[in-house]
């Protein structure tokens, strides 16, 4: 039941940081500091190359590879290995002095300067030719160096251009997915004001002084950008791979929501993410822990398989408002929440602190200072002695029983969308507060799009899934008829595939497995709130009433019995949450947004009702989370304080022992302040 390693080349939990040595090339002291200083904090891996191309390739068409020569020998020589970057997410100056075309234009049709980092058009033939060039030169001379483990692709993709030959690339994959004008104008609903098109020359991108209000447009024009990125990736890949196959390839991901990440990892071996928290602004830090504790199980889900952390802080950043330290025991508890969700690798931005520029206060292993003895070096150096006690969890997988779904498209439909509560719907804030109920349970999730199979999972969550193909509304069907349990909630069934209103009544595709109709929806400001009122002997076994805000549904039973009634206003006594049974499963419906005494409530019953395994069968206090991995025989219990106080847990009767020192666990067991304790029990 184990994943293989990210690399046979270093089959244990990966340690290190994105290292900038090209920032240092005058001074020679400080590499070779480097690499003792390297070993001692336990760093096996680093991230090399990642803008590296101006050094590279300082002038166009001739190559300085003396230096990352001499870095990777002394890294073969000292037992580190290294990602290898391609360089291609900045370009160097004379490029765009010499070929304009590389830079990108605006939604408003201005072509940018050269600046900052992520500034070309990738459909600029002359950037895909330096690509090419840069990359494949790069793959022949180190796809086979011993000190490199894998391609860290470009270097968090991200952004859109609008120049000519984008509208083009725009309009030939418009054309390739409708193929006639006419089912083009019909997706698009374009009769509305007179949007029409009568030629493909016509269509261009949304521009805020041009065509902004056709939603199948913006929709299909951010699935298009998206692509671009995937494109340019696999341009990229197919300039590097071909000189050492086996070496796997990545690009490290961010919270970014312009790509679809589950359409390009399907071109990645490993996955691998950059996770920033931003802890301590508050003295509670479980609404942040339980928020990343979403992401690394969306990265993880992607694959399926064990990710790679490719960028955090060893402590603070320099982009927030207020940039706090990591208080002590953060730093250990922040990176094991990473691993406790199937991180097989720690790694930083950055290795050393820059000299100058924009990002010199930024956090780092190694300080202006220089050396080791400094609070955060200790701490990450303590951190290499930790993952060393934990090769054993690595390709270790999470037991998911339960099912979060987020779509991208969905995420891009719902918030462009006028009506009916432009002030805020929170797709993302309602998605993230299902999966904490779950996080406060220690119920392992995964979390997964609507194309990705749903066998295997007893519970699919699918909060304001307002995008939902007939496709998907049948996939979901199947799964309550094959005995699975779904939850959904106001403002699903909304939409197609290409932002049109299912027609015949709410939550469309989804009306026979809920067994109700949605006839309208009502949005309350802030300052207002409805309830709802849990039904005598209902049969979650829930009491009282509960509050509801910002989105109420006027639901109708088509079948569905009904476990809580409205309490205000003209909805009073109205269906507020309903559960429908079909085939061999069941199917609930939310109709109105509540808060987290209810969905805490709710999911305990829900958990208990399907069965589902918690990581441990124990009473966890609030920001106090249970996470597993598990090899089939062993599992490893990963318990995170995110509180900000102190903890004690009354452990159930199996016998547990602490994974890093093997030593037996006591049953009361007590959490410092950001305190984590990793335990192993063996399965029955
Ligand atoms: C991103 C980038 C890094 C660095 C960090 C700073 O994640 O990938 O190059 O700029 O942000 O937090
Ligand atoms: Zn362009």
């Amino acid at each position: 039941m184990k994943q293989a390693p990210i690399s046979a080349k270093l089959p244990v939990m990966m340690h290190g940081a994105d290292y900038n040595p090209d920032q240092w090339l005058n001074y020679p002291e400080v590499l070779k500091e480097d690499i003792r200083l390297m070993k001692l904090a336990g760093c096996n891996v680093m991230a090399v190359g990642i803008f590296s191309w101006a050094s590279l390739e300082p002038e166009e068409g001739r190559f300085t590879f003396e230096w990352l020569d001499r870095l990777l020998d002394s890294f073969a020589d000292n037992g580190i290995y290294a990602w290898l970057a391609t360089p291609t997410g900045a370009r160097p100056n004379w490029m765009s002095e010499k070929y304009p075309e590389v830079l990108r234009v605006g939604p408003n049709r201005v072509r940018n300067l050269h600046g900052m980092r992520h500034n070309h058009c990738y459909n600029s033939p002359i950037f895909r030719e330096k690509t090419k060039i840069i990359n494949s030169k790069l793959a022949q001379r180190y796809a086979k160096h011993p000190a490199v483990i894998g391609w860290h692709i470009n270097n968090e993709y991200s952004g859109e251009c609008h120049c000519d030959y984008c509208q083009g690339a725009f309009q030939e994959w418009i054309r390739r997915k409708y193929e006639s004008l006419d089912a083009l104008n019909e997706a698009w609903w374009t009769t509305f004001w007179a949007h029409t098109y009568s030629s493909w020359s016509q269509i261009e991108s949304p521009a805020p002084h041009g065509e902004f209000a056709v939603h199948g447009h913006n929709l299909d024009w951010r699935r298009f950008v998206s692509d671009q990125h995937i494109d340019f990736l696999q341009f990229e890949i197919e300039a590097v791979r071909p000189f050492n196959p086996s070496l796997p390839v990545t690009t490290n991901m961010h919270m970014i929501e312009s790509i679809d990440y589950r359409k390009m990892a399907k071109r990645l071996d490993v996955v691998s993410w950059d996770a920033y928290p931003t802890w301590h602004d508050r003295k509670d830090d479980s609404e942040l822990g339980a928020y990343f504790g979403f992401y690394h199980d969306l990265f993880r889900s992607l694959l399926r398989k064990p990710f790679v952390l490719m960028e955090s802080t060893p402590s603070m950043t320099n982009w927030q408002g207020v940039s706090k330290l990591k208080q002590p025991g953060m730093h250990k508890l922040s990176s094991l929440q990473a691993v406790a969700h199937g991180s097989d690798s720690i790694q930083y931005f950055q290795w050393r602190k820059s000299r100058g520029s924009s990002e010199k206060f930024h956090g780092a292993v190694v300080d202006h200072a220089g050396h080791e003895h400094t609070r955060v070096f200790r701490d990450v150096a303590s951190l290499g002695g930790t993952l060393a006690e934990l090769t054993e969890l690595v390709g270790t997988t999470r037991p998911a029983e339960t099912a979060i779904l987020f779509d991208w498209d969905n995420r891009w439909a719902i918030k462009d969308a006028q009506g009916p509560r432009n002030s805020g719907l929170h797709y993302e804030e309602t998605v993230h507060a299902h999966y904490k109920a779950f996080w406060e349970q220690g119920v392992p999730a995964d979390i997964i799009g609507s194309e990705d199979g749903f066998e295997g999972y007893k519970l699919i969550v699918a909060p304001m899934l307002y995008l939902c193909s007939e496709e998907t509304g049948r996939k979901l069907q199947q799964f309550v008829e094959d005995g699975g349990t779904l939850v959904t909630t106001y403002w699903s069934g909304v939409v197609n595939e290409t932002d049109l209103c299912h027609l015949g009544g709410f939550p469309g595709p989804l009306r026979k497995t809920l067994g109700i109709w949605a006839e309208e929806i009502e949005a309350l400001h802030d300052h207002e709130a409805n309830s709802i009122t849990m039904l005598e002997g209902n049969a979650l076994g829930l009491q009282g009433s509960f509050k509801a805000v910002e989105l109420c549904e006027l639901i109708h039973s088509e079948g569905a019995e009904a476990l809580a009634v409205y309490g205000e206003s003209f909805f009073a006594g109205r269906p507020a949450l309903t559960v429908n049974k079909l085939g061999a499963g069941r199917a609930y419906h939310m109709a109105a947004r509540h808060q987290d005494d209810f969905l805490n409530a709710f999911y305990v019953g829900i958990v208990r009702d399907c069965g589902i395994k918690r990581a441990v069968d124990a009473v966890l206090p609030a920001g106090v989370t249970a996470q597993v991995r598990t090899d089939g025989l062993k599992d490893y219990i990963f318990l995170m304080n995110f509180s900000g106080i102190l903890q004690e847990i009354t452990l159930d009767d199996c016998s547990y022992t602490d994974a890093e020192s093997g030593l037996p666990i006591e049953q009361q067991l007590k959490l410092d302040v950001h305190g984590v304790r990793v335990v192993c029990r063996t399965r029955e």
